[in-house]
């Protein structure tokens, strides 16, 4: 469990920017890597010289090569300064004094989940993360920092942001381009606000949807979680030339890998049940389900960041094997990401992950900055990382060729930025921010995230001379329709903190006579159609894996209770399920005349009942496979004995 106060809580300068992908088949045997000697350790530092004496400095010359910038840059810094370039802090550990920022050589601050300035505005935020570089500028040698931010359906903590459909939404769009627009509109209002990176996209695949993250994933098919990394471009653009703009960030894939391929039950924190499980599969599967989309975040999208995930691989295929911790794995993070991909950018760990590994803290760090990690995110206890580090290196059981690696390819990435030229937040987006235009593309992604998987007499699309009546609290709930990292870590219900528009608010701008019953108690005489929004309230994480807090992939009883009452007491019925994966709906599908699944539209809520009136047609398919019930799970497309309740790609059209 993640105990806080607060919660929240690449060189490749010489190649043509993305690279094609190299055809790289990851074989069992190509997973096993042969050891190839690290860099060699750059020349002792020069730590006489500062940035005081002005731009003769080679690294503040951005008419040079990245790659020499970074040369000369690590070549001044001292140890301390170069471990403190691996270390991110959480923004509350520092802010009630940020001069810490300075005396830690901080590379990098994050806000978690729901860590957001008072008041939490746009400008608020920008003072603040200015407020932070500015201490970061006041280091020896001026090295500015890295922001890093969740924003994984928008800026999500950002009150007022456009908040697009979480991923398992945007996957059932099929649509790259949509993806790579909901991306650089959430970049732009991003970067507008300060931070210049992002924990995103998820490009996990969700093979059993117990698991609490299921909505952070694009689906259970790797190939489409791979199309779906359009969002790379659009957070980042072409990363040599377009990072430095104000409407680009870097983005990060997470978690690596098979974050969403752990066996239930398996899970090593808390009372969760299946995140931060173990990965209990061969290198051949491995390859083909979980790593296959790092394999083109890298090669093809020239991902900047990587994020390696709590979850434990155990190999089949290697006898005596045991789970061993993604962020201790040097044949993942060495061997097989950054040598045999080819991946250039920085590792960041998750949140404290460290501390999750076997043995002492000493021997936790030792052993993931031996693995590969480059960052590391300690949201609270920088000093002591900084502190166990420097002796680690110091006792020789860290190379110091290995640190210049980890600050190498953190420098790459804050001079691809520009952070060196410009190190405060350009706010010349920062009107565009929840804007109509912005809004527009989220209510069109809402209404091609939406899947009609029943649809009997034609019922749908509802005509606006329909009487209707609509029941159940998830029509009008914008925290439940946003669902987790929204605001808050957890998200929340009853959420006002942010504009949008309900599934209600929606209905009622295309229909004259609506009558809203959340409880259903209102009589339900004279309507033509009723409408039952069932689904699920906020979770994020492990918090709302199956079997943690009283989740479950059931209906509530209130929700079945209310699709009795309306289904049996008005003609035609559609029943709506908000929620950020499939739900239990067998036994209810037959009093239903439509059904439609809405996932988790974030802020636009109008934009169902645009597909529900027609004026834009259904055309989502099925992300994941519907289970016809909790124990059925994992079922997945090309599974031995395949047999959901409504298969993968499963969708209904709808003509306009
Ligand atoms: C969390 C999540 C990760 C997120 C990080 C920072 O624990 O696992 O997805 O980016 O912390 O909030």
């Amino acid at each position: 469990m993640r105990h806080q106060p607060l919660r929240g809580s690449l060189s490749r300068t010489r190649t043509t920017g993305r690279r094609r992908t190299a055809g790289l088949l990851l074989t069992a045997a190509a997973l096993v890597a042969t050891a190839v000697p690290a860099a060699p350790a750059l020349a002792a530092p020069d730590s006489t010289t500062t940035a005081s004496e002005g731009r003769a400095l080679p690294y503040l010359d951005p008419e040079l090569s990245t790659a020499h910038r970074v040369h000369d840059l690590l070549g001044r810094m001292t140890t301390a300064e170069k471990i403190g370039q691996m270390t991110q802090a959480e923004r509350g550990s520092v802010d009630a004094d940020p001069t810490r920022i300075t005396d830690l050589n901080l590379g990098s601050l994050l806000s978690g989940g729901g860590s957001t300035p008072t008041p939490n505005t746009p400008e608020a935020w920008a003072d603040m993360v200015d407020g932070y570089q500015r201490h970061a500028l006041a280091t020896r040698l001026h090295i500015p920092l890295l922001y890093g931010v969740d924003s994984v359906h928008g800026h999500g903590n950002l009150a007022g942001a456009t908040i697009f459909p979480h991923n398992i939404g945007m996957g059932a769009t099929r649509d790259p381009r949509l993806v790579a627009e909901e991306a650089h509109i959430t970049a732009t209002e991003t970067r507008a606000t300060g931070p210049q990176w992002v924990f995103a996209p998820c490009v996990c695949v969700a093979r059993d949807d117990r698991w609490g993250r299921t909505y952070e994933s694009f689906g259970e098919d790797p190939a489409l979680v791979q199309r779906m990394e359009s969002a790379i471009d659009g957070f980042q653009g072409t990363r040599e030339k377009d990072l430095t703009r104000s409407d680009r960030v870097l983005a990060t894939v997470k978690h690596y890998a098979g974050d969403g391929d752990t066996t239930y039950g398996t899970s090593t924190t808390g009372d969760y049940t299946i995140d931060r499980g173990t990965t209990i599969t061969s290198h051949q599967r491995f390859a083909a389900v979980d790593l296959a989309p790092y394999v083109t975040a890298v090669q093809v999208h020239d991902v900047g960041s990587v994020m390696p995930s709590y979850s434990s691989v155990q190999w089949t295929d290697v006898p005596g094997s045991q789970p061993v911790k993604m962020s201790a794995s040097k044949e993942l993070l060495t061997d097989v990401l950054k040598r045999k991909i080819g991946f250039e950018g920085f590792l960041i760990s998750d949140w404290d992950a460290v501390t999750q590994l076997p043995g002492d803290f000493a021997t936790q760090v030792r052993t993931s900055v031996n693995a590969g990690m480059d960052m590391f995110m300690q949201p609270y206890n920088a000093a002591q990382f900084e502190q166990t580090l420097t002796a680690e290196v110091a006792a020789g059981r860290v190379p110091m060729s290995r640190i210049d690696d980890a600050v190498s390819r953190i420098l790459r990435a804050k001079f691809q930025l520009g952070l060196f030229e410009h190190p405060f937040t350009d706010r010349s987006h920062i009107g565009t921010i929840g804007s109509p235009a912005h809004r527009a593309v989220a209510r069109r992604a809402v209404a091609a995230s939406q899947v009609l998987l029943k649809n009997d007499h034609r019922t749908l699309p509802l005509k606006p001379s329909q009487r209707i009546y609509v029941a159940g609290v998830n029509a009008d709930d914008l925290g439940n329709q946003a669902g987790g990292w929204t605001v808050t870590w957890q998200g929340q219900s009853g959420n006002t903190a942010f504009p949008g528009t309900t599934l209600l608010q929606g209905i009622r701008q295309q229909a004259k006579d609506v009558t809203y019953s959340a409880d259903a108690t209102a009589p339900t005489a004279g309507h033509d159609v009723g409408i039952v929004v069932v689904g699920e309230t906020p979770y994020a994480e492990g918090v709302g894996d199956v079997g943690t807090g009283g989740h479950t992939l059931n209906l509530s009883a209130t929700d079945r209770a209310n699709i009795d009452r309306v289904c049996s007491a008005i003609r035609t019925c559609v029943v709506l399920d908000v929620a950020g994966r499939p739900q239990i709906i067998t036994d209810q599908l037959p009093q239903t005349d439509a059904f439609v699944m809405s996932w988790l539209p974030g802020s636009e809520g109008a934009g169902v009942a645009d597909v529900l009136f027609g004026k834009r047609p259904f055309t989502g398919k099925l992300p994941v496979s519907w289970p016809r019930s909790e124990a059925q799970e994992p079922v997945n497309i090309g599974d031995a004995h395949y047999d959901p309740l409504f298969r993968y790609g499963y969708g209904l059209t709808t003509g306009r």
